[in-house]
């Protein structure tokens, strides 16, 4: 199987610096997080309007497990209460929802609603949303290589589609083994607002700025862009 993007852009986010957003107003990390998952619905809902076809969000790496137990277990009530709250929208929207990275480590009901979430909305094709959650980009390689893929595009066919833009919040530049492989080609994208205070307009100019980049993968540019340079 093929693993196209949905039409449009595979832009892939990194949500970052909710903590250190909430400790600067003095209140819990876990704040940060509920205010995240208002610019997650802010973003979903404007990404195909901005030309994106395919998003993925870093929710909750596989290191995110070395973080105090309250702050984990805070993180997964708030995403186990997005996907109550946002399946019906989602579904009207015309969005798929995936999640990937492992699951035998989640909570069980927190697996029984990603996978109802997914059977719901998996006839919906305006925009496919993944959701990286207990991921690590290492270990899905390791396992596409496990189940049998040993070549380019059988390793790709197992990881998901090529990222076009990665954006990072909080100022951070570092990728902390998030699609490694699928970002080779990527176009990267940083800006120093924290998670809560991303807006949509934000990604509009980083996606305005990305179309004006000259990709060559590895090749000459056309003379065509040459002769406007
Ligand atoms: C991103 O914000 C969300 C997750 C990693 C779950 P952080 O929680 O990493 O916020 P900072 O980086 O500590 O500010
Ligand atoms: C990466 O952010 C993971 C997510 C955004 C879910 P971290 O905040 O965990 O990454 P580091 O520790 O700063 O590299
Ligand atoms: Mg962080």
């Amino acid at each position: 199987m093929v693993d196209h993007a949905f039409d449009g852009l595979h832009v892939a986010l990194i949500m970052d610096g909710n903590g250190r957003w909430a400790q600067a107003r003095g209140w819990p990390r876990l704040a940060g997080h509920r205010a995240g998952a208002e610019t997650v619905r802010r973003v979903v809902e404007a990404a195909p309007g901005l030309g994106i076809g395919t998003l993925t969000l870093y929710a909750f790496s596989s290191d995110n497990w070395k973080r105090p137990q309250d702050e984990i277990s805070g993180l997964f009530r708030l995403f186990a209460r997005y996907m109550r709250q946002e399946a019906a929208k989602l579904k009207k929207q015309g969005v798929r929802f995936e999640v990937i990275g492992r699951r035998d480590r989640l909570p069980g009901p927190l697996v029984s609603l990603i996978e109802e979430t997914e059977r719901a909305t998996s006839e919906c094709g305006k925009l496919r949303l993944r959701v990286a959650v207990d991921y690590s980009s290492r270990d899905a390689i390791i396992r596409a290589v496990e189940a049998g893929a040993r070549d380019r595009a059988s390793i790709s066919a197992s990881l998901g589609p090529d990222v076009d833009l990665l954006v990072r919040t909080s100022g951070e530049q570092r990728l902390s083994d998030f699609l490694l492989w699928e970002n080779a080609y990527a176009e990267f994208a940083f800006t120093d607002a924290a998670w809560p205070d991303f807006t949509a307009a934000g990604l509009r100019d980083m996606i305005e700025d990305f179309r004006r980049r000259d990709r060559r993968f590895g090749a000459v540019a056309p003379a065509r862009l040459q002769a406007l340079r």
